[in-house]
């Protein structure tokens, strides 16, 4: 009996320890961007909350500035396992749905206010859905912003981007973009931007304000010219295999403090926005260009048929109802 009561107690006793040794679940969340951007700032919300309210079971490590992976291994690696979170720009999606490349048409959305909308839409909604059949689950859009274009030279009119070298990310809706207005567009990581434009190896390219502020892009940019002519949004993702992994409880609670992490990260994008293209303003480094009405209207005639080129693999209904939104 005494045996049987001291294996009892050995096994109890190993049980235990092992149950308070369970390691919590780490949540990578890997980002190309610095951390005071709305998507850097917004990670770390997401830590922060879910650290405090279930840090017992979960952790969540975040790698900005392309540490971990850059986007164009992020998504295999998520597949993989290897990294839980990332919240890639919608233009980057292209492998795996065409459906996303509606954010990426020129002069598609009036302003921010209209991106929210088509966003938030029963439409939108779906779009998260649009990656399920490749593993992956959108959880969520976060904004950064408009883009605005720079280069080496001024840029007023489309004519003026004619035979200039411009970084895209990987999005042939881009590509188009640029070669409508005699340009040339090349596909480069984010992390290699800078020293693309401070080698000259391009003469310019597109960003939201965020994104030239906390990588200095103005200094190596003299001219950057306000045409709010696309926009760039992120999908927050993860992979099918983890999130359907993980216990019910907790993965309501982590969805909770990421839903609030990302309505924080949007509450803050325009305050940023402005913030930052002051600072910009304010450095001297970059002279700001405001064009004209005339100006706008011909880079918007000279970028639209984009939308007719694309209009099969996008779906003439999904473009139909992000126009809807800015009404
Ligand atoms: C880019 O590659 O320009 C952007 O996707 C970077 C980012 O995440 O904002």
């Amino acid at each position: 009996m005494r045996l049987l009561t001291a294996a009892v107690t050995t096994v109890a006793l190993a049980l235990g320890a092992q149950i308070a040794s369970a390691a919590p679940i780490e949540i990578k969340f890997s980002h190309v961007v610095a951390e005071n951007t709305p998507k850097g700032k917004m990670a770390l919300k997401f830590k922060e909350l879910v650290e405090e309210r279930v840090g017992d079971e979960v952790t969540v490590s975040v790698f900005p500035n392309s540490q971990l992976f850059g986007d164009n291994k992020v998504l295999e690696a998520m597949l993989l396992g290897d990294v839980q979170m990332a919240a890639p720009s919608l233009s980057k999606f292209q492998k795996y749905t065409t459906q996303l490349q509606v954010f990426d048409l020129p002069f598609l959305f009036e302003d921010m206010a209209a991106v929210d909308r088509f966003q938030q839409s029963e439409t939108g909604q779906e779009l998260l859905n649009s990656l399920n059949k490749r593993g992956l689950v959108g959880l969520g859009y976060l904004h950064n912003g408009m883009k605005q274009m720079s280069a080496n030279e001024p840029l007023r009119v489309p004519a003026d981007a004619s035979g200039k070298k411009f970084r895209i990310m990987t999005s042939d809706v881009l590509q188009a973009q640029f070669e409508e207005v005699d340009a040339v567009p090349l596909k480069k990581p984010f992390s290699e931007v800078f020293t693309l434009l401070q080698t000259k190896a391009i003469d310019g390219a597109e960003n939201p304000w965020s994104n030239i502020y906390s990588k200095k892009f103005h200094e190596v940019q003299p001219y950057i010219t306000e045409t709010n002519h696309g926009l760039l949004d992120y999908m927050v993702v993860t992979s099918a295999e983890f999130w359907n992994g993980l216990d019910d409880d907790l993965r309501v609670e982590i969805k909770k403090a990421l839903d609030e992490a990302i309505a924080y990260g949007n509450q803050i994008s325009g305050e940023q926005a402005a913030a930052d293209r002051q600072a910009i303003i304010d450095s001297g480094r970059s002279e700001v260009i405001e064009i004209t009405a005339e100006e706008r209207q011909k880079w918007v005639d000279a970028m639209k048929p984009v939308w007719k080129q694309f209009e099969d693999e996008i779906g003439a209904d999904l473009i139909d109802a992000a126009l809807k939104s800015n009404e």
